[in-house]
């Protein structure tokens, strides 16, 4: 692959979405050109599929199977032609989202998730994650500041501590391509730690 991916994690109101638009910026104006994108979503199809699983309800393993399918239509005709022209990918969330949520906060077996990423994108991860770390009840405060919830976003505080600690515990196996940042900081911060994260690329 030519270009680079970057993805961008952490549990809901940790404000990656708004910093994957000023990644996004700081790239271009590097002269790279850009796809921003997001899971569950990034194709037609993939939006239908992630309206489903944000707001029916479901078998948590049927929830993973959604992840992974809207997935799979993202790698094939957005992710992986992108990068084949050169671009930089940044995807606010990937595979490590279906760890932490399906597997931490829903409980899901970590070798049943393997199955599914090894089948559906063998040998292919990220080049850099970047992991907004904050404690569960301050995100919670922000996230319930911003919009009607959805499915996740209505989990108890327990879920999303399980959740965090799966990502962190993610991040501490593959420290070189998991970059924690912690998101309690001001917004300005965030954005040089970002920058740093990814300079090496
Ligand atoms: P999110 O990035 O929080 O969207 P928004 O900022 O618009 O609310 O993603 C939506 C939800 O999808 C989020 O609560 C986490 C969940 N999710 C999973 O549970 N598993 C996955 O594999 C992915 C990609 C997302």
């Amino acid at each position: 692959m030519k270009g680079k991916f970057i993805t961008l994690e952490g549990i809901d109101g940790a404000g990656k979405s708004s910093h994957a638009a000023s990644l996004c910026a700081m790239l271009r104006a590097h002269e790279r050109e850009v796809r921003l994108t997001r899971e569950p979503g990034g194709t037609p199809l993939g939006e239908a599929l992630r309206e489903l699983a944000l707001n029916r309800n479901m078998h948590v393993e049927t929830e993973l199977l959604l992840m992974f399918a809207a997935r799979s239509q993202h790698l094939h005709e957005v992710i992986w032609p992108a990068l084949e022209t050169g671009a930089w990918v940044v995807s606010d969330r990937f595979s490590d989202a279906s760890y932490a949520y399906q597997g931490g906060g829903g409980g899901i077996a970590q070798a049943k998730i393997e199955a599914l990423e090894s089948w559906l994108h063998p040998g292919f991860a990220p080049d850099r994650t970047l992991l907004f770390d904050l404690p569960a009840d301050i995100a919670r405060r922000r996230a319930r500041r911003s919009r009607a919830a959805d499915r996740f976003e209505r989990q108890d505080a327990d879920y999303f501590e399980r959740v965090r600690q799966r990502y962190l515990q993610r991040a501490k196996r593959e420290p070189d391509r998991i970059r924690v940042i912690d998101a309690t900081q001001p917004f300005d911060i965030v954005a040089r730690q970002i920058e740093h994260s990814i300079a090496d690329l």
